[in-house]
């Protein structure tokens, strides 16, 4: 009987950690929960001894992996699985996989959210603008970009995409405009939502150049990574740029001086919620718990991310 742990520091609604339930034990396995633990030392506790582990956006690195002695896999229920040290599982012999598409919807929606919210001026009782005749680049064409435009031609928007990966046609294919550079989709763009991972090529890469090729009233929408905006050109290009508004679901490092630099321009949820519905959290979940049991009673590797 193999025991698998759902360590969520940022826990899943409840009807979901009851279908993660219904997957282990009707596969004869063991759940053990650990919810909102805050400090390191708790996880480091709870890994000891469980065969399996899922997680959001924990961290999984060398330490709890070290401390993780029966460990064979973690699965990373969401998409971005920049939280696991992958050499450091293959090191260790763990398996690491992710439930891509799984959440993907959540986030999507989340984004027209923060699109709304800003361009309406954050609801201060002034007039915005609307979305619809608006031009909508898409950074990134996955799961979640893929989402952003089917709902965006809801919204009557006119829809581009870049992608450095995905071929033209396969964007084309969606009624998606494919550009050929991130240059020209924020030189083309109104509104620009980021949906690339968080990589060594990508880190950073988000700054003053591209930014500052937007057009009078760009809005930058992030429901990706914080660690892809260089903080400090894009706090230096909104002090130039007047015009421009920035919203993000994964708060700044330096949250407090887009907030007081640019109040009225910028918005950060309190803690990340594109992933946090229901919804999302059933699929995603679920998916980790049918994925963990497939490896460990047939050798399925699907979804592995590591070597
Ligand atoms: C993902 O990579 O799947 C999303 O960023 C959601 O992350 P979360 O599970 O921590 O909310």
């Amino acid at each position: 009987m193999a025991k698998i742990l759902v360590a969520t520091d940022k826990p899943f609604a409840a009807v979901a950690v009851n279908g993660i339930r219904e997957v282990v034990e009707g596969a004869g396995d063991t759940l053990v929960l650990l919810e909102k633990y805050g400090e390191k030392a708790k996880l480091l506790e709870a890994v000891k001894d469980v065969d399996a582990l899922i997680i959001r956006s924990d961290v999984v690195d060398a330490e709890v992996l070290d401390a993780a002695k029966q460990l064979k896999i973690v699965v990373r229920a969401g998409a971005g699985y920049d939280n696991v040290d992958l050499a450091a599982a293959t090191a260790h012999g763990v398996c690491v996989m992710n439930t891509p598409g799984q959440n993907s919807n959540a986030v999507a929606e989340l984004a027209f959210g923060m699109m709304v919210m800003a361009v309406r001026n954050f609801y201060n009782g002034t007039s915005g603008t609307e979305l619809k005749g608006k031009k909508l680049g898409i950074h990134a064409y996955g799961n979640v970009g893929r989402n952003v435009a089917r709902i965006a031609k809801g919204f009557g928007m006119e829809i581009y995409a870049y992608d450095a990966f995905c071929p033209a046609s396969a964007i084309e294919a969606d009624g998606v405009k494919a550009l050929v550079s991130a240059e020209e989709l924020y030189a083309t763009c109104d509104v620009v939502s980021l949906h690339i991972p968080a990589t060594a090529e990508t880190k950073q890469s988000i700054g003053y150049d591209l930014v500052g090729k937007m057009p009078k009233g760009g809005l930058l929408v992030n429901t990706a990574r914080k660690e892809v905006i260089n903080e400090p050109e894009l706090i230096r290009l909104m002090e130039e740029r007047t015009d421009l508004k920035y919203v993000t679901d994964i708060m700044p490092v330096a949250t407090e001086e887009f907030a007081t630099k640019f109040a009225g321009r910028y918005f950060s949820t309190p803690k990340k919620m594109g992933a946090q519905t229901a919804e999302a959290n059933i699929n995603a979940g679920i998916a980790a718990a049918r994925q963990i049991e497939g490896f460990l009673k047939e050798g399925c590797e699907k979804y592995r991310v590591n070597k």
